[in-house]
């Protein structure tokens, strides 16, 4: 069972997926942890990927293409998995159905997590506060919400030819929109 969460910059991926993977006994792949793992360790990957990063822009396909393809190949994620953050881009949903399909699987569920600007925003000022990612600076908070518009919400009508894609309204409490998922995917 592979699982795909897709959703602009602050609509809850991160905390969705942790849930969903863990009813499920599912790796959860993100892209964003890989990269801010990478950071922190001061990895070539991570020098490279932090200038984009730290912008709102998106790391190029040239870094993210490779490390896709390794994490889907681990064993752990042999029998699925839940995607937080990627595909973002129209080469890496290739990449990943590529993949897939090579293996006789396919994404089985995208959830998309509907929420409005005004509460990302809020979500992401309030994390910001908290946290200090170095991508919830309001620049690049600013950055992060147009590239999700213009790069990647494309990629719901690709998969919505399918009739794969289940909107969740993603505002609410957390329990709630886990709730709303589970009676969705029916487990
Ligand atoms: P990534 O780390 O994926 O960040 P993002 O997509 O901008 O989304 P966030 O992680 O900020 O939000 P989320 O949807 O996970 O929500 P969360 O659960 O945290 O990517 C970061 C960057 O890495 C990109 O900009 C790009 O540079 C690069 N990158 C990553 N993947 C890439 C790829 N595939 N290709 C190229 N570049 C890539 O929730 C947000 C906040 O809201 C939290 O504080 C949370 O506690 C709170 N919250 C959650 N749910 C609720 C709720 N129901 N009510 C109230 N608050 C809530
Ligand atoms: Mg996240």
């Amino acid at each position: 069972m592979h699982i795909l969460i897709l959703g602009a910059p602050g609509s809850g991926k991160g905390t969705q997926g942790k849930i969903l993977a863990e009813r499920l006994g599912l790796p959860k792949i993100t892209t964003g942890d890989l990269l801010r793992t990478a950071m922190t360790g001061g990895t070539p990957l991570g020098l490279d990927a932090k200038k984009y990063y730290d912008e709102g822009k998106l790391v190029p396909d040239s870094i993210i293409l490779g490390m896709i393809k390794d994490e889907l190949a681990r064993p752990e994620a042999k029998d699925g998995a839940i995607l937080d953050g990627f595909p973002r881009t129209a080469a890496q949903a290739e990449l990943v159905d590529r993949t897939l399909a090579e293996r006789g699987q396919r994404l089985n569920h995208i959830l998309l997590l509907d929420v409005t600007e005004e509460e990302l925003l809020r979500r992401l000022r309030s994390r910001a506060r908290v946290e200090g990612r170095t991508d919830d600076s309001p620049e690049a908070v600013a950055t992060r919400l147009q590239v999700y518009q213009r790069d990647t919400a494309p990629l719901i009508a690709h998969y919505a030819q399918r009739g794969i894609v289940h909107r969740v309204p993603g505002t609410g409490t957390v329990d709630e929109i886990a709730g709303e998922i589970k009676r969705i995917i029916g487990r």
